[in-house]
């Protein structure tokens, strides 16, 4: 089947599909109509752009059907003061509510990741969620664990990262490893999946940022991210397959902490190349 449907009687022949495809395997044929470069749809990446970018719609692709994507009259922009602040507010929340995130609500906002960029639209990020409490506290003893082991060992690590301190608040009931939130959700990906940590971070951002309009807090969960990277163990008590790996986790639930200041940052480190 060819890779994209051209709707003569609606392309105005304006060449926006080709200078969008960003794989470049479209050309403007001498009709002045689009075409795929012979040999090139291999390349197709699937990013829906050409069809995306056509003001009359008049270009379909089997790869990111027309069908499938959404119309825009106007696409809403923020004011740049509105979007900074709303930057600005997202805020890495250390204490949750109890209750649990329903299911619905947690798909919801995990739809968000899929709306994040990847290297050549590789996506392939799967998602798991720790729902039960004791599962919680499984991750965290296990995290417990390796942070032992290094603090014994002497690693710099363990004391680049106060992990002495935080064992010994785990020791005495309170959790700076996951801090009591309710769920974690934890990113995986193909274990040969090359872009995989960055797309992860990436999608996680999305959820971050997207968690507050739905009521929810989160936190990266750091000590987890590198337990992970570091020992077999917590993969293999998430049940996560042999050829996948951890690429990111994230704590969330309903916050139990309003802000009423934007925390301020280093000055930005900015320098012109002349
Ligand atoms: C990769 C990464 C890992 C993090 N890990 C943790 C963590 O394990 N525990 C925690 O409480 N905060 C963690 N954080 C949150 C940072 O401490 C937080 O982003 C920073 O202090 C700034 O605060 P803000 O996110 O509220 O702006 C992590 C953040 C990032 C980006």
């Amino acid at each position: 089947m060819a890779l994209i449907k051209v709707d003569e009687t609606k392309c105005d022949q304006d060449g926006a599909c080709v200078r969008a495809c960003p794989a470049g395997i479209l050309t403007q044929q001498a009709s002045g109509l689009p075409a795929v470069v012979r040999g090139m749809a291999q390349f197709c990446i699937a990013c829906g752009h050409c069809t995306a970018v056509c003001p009359h719609g008049a270009l379909d692709n089997v790869r990111a059907p027309l069908s499938t994507q959404t119309p825009l009259e106007r696409f809403p922009v923020l004011d740049p003061e509105t979007a900074l602040t709303f930057l600005r507010s997202r805020r890495s929340i250390r204490c949750y509510k109890p209750e649990p995130v329903p299911r619905e609500l947690m798909e919801k906002l995990l739809q968000a990741a899929r709306y994040a960029p990847s290297g050549h639209n590789s996506q392939g990020l799967s998602f798991l969620v720790v729902e039960k409490p004791e599962h919680m506290k499984g991750v965290k003893e296990r995290v417990a664990r390796w942070m032992k082991a290094l603090v014994d060992s002497g690693s710099e690590l363990a004391h680049k990262f106060h992990m002495p301190g935080i064992l010994r608040a785990y020791e005495q009931g309170q959790d700076r490893i996951l801090r009591d939130a309710p769920h974690l959700i934890v990113v995986t990906a193909a274990k040969d999946h090359a872009p995989a940590r960055v797309t992860t971070f990436l999608a996680l951002e999305y959820v971050e940022l997207y968690a507050t309009s739905l009521g929810l807090g989160t936190c990266w969960a750091g000590y987890v991210n590198t337990c992970a990277q570091m020992t077999p163990d917590l993969a293999a008590f998430l049940g996560i397959p042999d050829d996948h790996v951890i690429t990111g986790t994230m704590m969330v639930g309903y916050p139990d902490e309003i802000y009423h200041r934007l925390p301020e940052r280093n000055p930005l480190d900015l320098r012109w190349l002349e």
